[in-house]
């Protein structure tokens, strides 16, 4: 058990990926539990619609275009937050992309792209972030990982990189930050219902410079993460629920998926077959 959020009123948060899916129910969920909520992307007109949406809400809301694989860029967007909604109370490094295929088919930039957005991104977020909430001795990360960062999964090679780095680091920062005050919880769902597919593809045609390929479809001859996986589709105010439920109990570990403890446990099996 780590450090535990008592109440989410009056909090500020911020959430990277807030123009679509999983980064925009997060921060919907924030603003209905009373947080005033910082939204950035790189998506200005996503981020703007999800800014909208929040307000009609009644939430104090506000929106930042924000590349976070640019370390000079998430400084910044941290002081333009705190400048205009005060401190940050809860960091949630959120924004990724996902390609699929075999590592053998990678090209290096394949590699950058992805591991820019959701190894980088996560590590300037941290570095902003962390050092904030451990001088004022409370408030808490949220680093979006994957069940592919707790997996290895046939054609998700270099996601399973990027995102097995990111459970790796919020494990051990978990343990550093706790005697600070700062909790941090690192969420792994398997396959939520998102636009993952069609804006990754976009931003790495932009990224790598080839053409926007078609984009993994069920039935096609590319695998699509729900084969890979083998689990369905969660809604992502299921993947929300969880996540800010698991941040008032201060849990490290966010799951979301009953198909997640059989195959986990399937792991756990073959590393404990494989210790002398
Ligand atoms: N959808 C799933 O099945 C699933 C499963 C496990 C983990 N995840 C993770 O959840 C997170 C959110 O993904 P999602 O499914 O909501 O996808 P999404 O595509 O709907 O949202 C991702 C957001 O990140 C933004 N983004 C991409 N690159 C960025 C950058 N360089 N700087 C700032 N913003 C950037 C996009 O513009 C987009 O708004 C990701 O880290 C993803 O890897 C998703």
């Amino acid at each position: 058990m780590g450090v535990a959020i008592k109440s989410f009123e009056g909090k500020v948060a911020v959430v990277t990926g807030a123009a679509s899916g999983i980064g925009a129910g997060l921060a919907e969920a924030f603003a209905s539990e009373g947080c005033a909520v910082a939204l950035a992307d790189i998506d200005e007109e996503g981020v703007d619609a999800t800014k909208t949406r929040l307000r009609s809400l009644g939430a104090s809301a506000e929106s930042v275009v924000c590349d976070v694989t640019d370390p000079g860029q998430v400084e910044s967007m941290a002081d333009t937050v705190e400048s205009t909604l005060g401190p940050v109370d809860i960091a949630c490094n959120n924004a990724g992309v996902a390609i699929y295929g075999p590592v053998v088919d990678m090209s290096l930039a394949d590699w950058r792209f992805v591991m820019d957005v959701n190894f980088w991104g996560v590590v300037h977020g941290v570095r902003t972030f962390a050092p904030r909430l451990v001088a004022r001795g409370s408030g808490h990360i949220l680093n979006t990982a994957s069940m592919a960062g707790l997996i290895g999964m046939t054609g998700l090679g270099l996601y399973n990189a990027s995102k097995f780095a990111v459970v790796g680091l919020s494990e051990a920062l978990a343990r550093e930050v706790a005697p600070f005050g700062v909790g941090v919880s690192v969420l792994c769902p398997m396959m939520v219902e998102t636009q993952i597919n069609v804006n990754s593809m976009r931003s790495w045609a932009r990224a790598t410079g080839r053409p926007e390929p078609e984009t993994p479809d069920p039935g096609t001859d590319t695998p699509s993460p729900s084969q890979m996986m083998r689990g369905g589709f969660v809604d992502v105010p299921t993947v929300t629920e969880r996540t800010l439920a698991a941040m008032r109990a201060g849990d490290l570990y966010v799951l979301t998926h009953a198909e997640q403890r059989e195959i986990l446990a399937r792991r756990a099996a073959r590393l404990d077959a494989a210790a002398p």
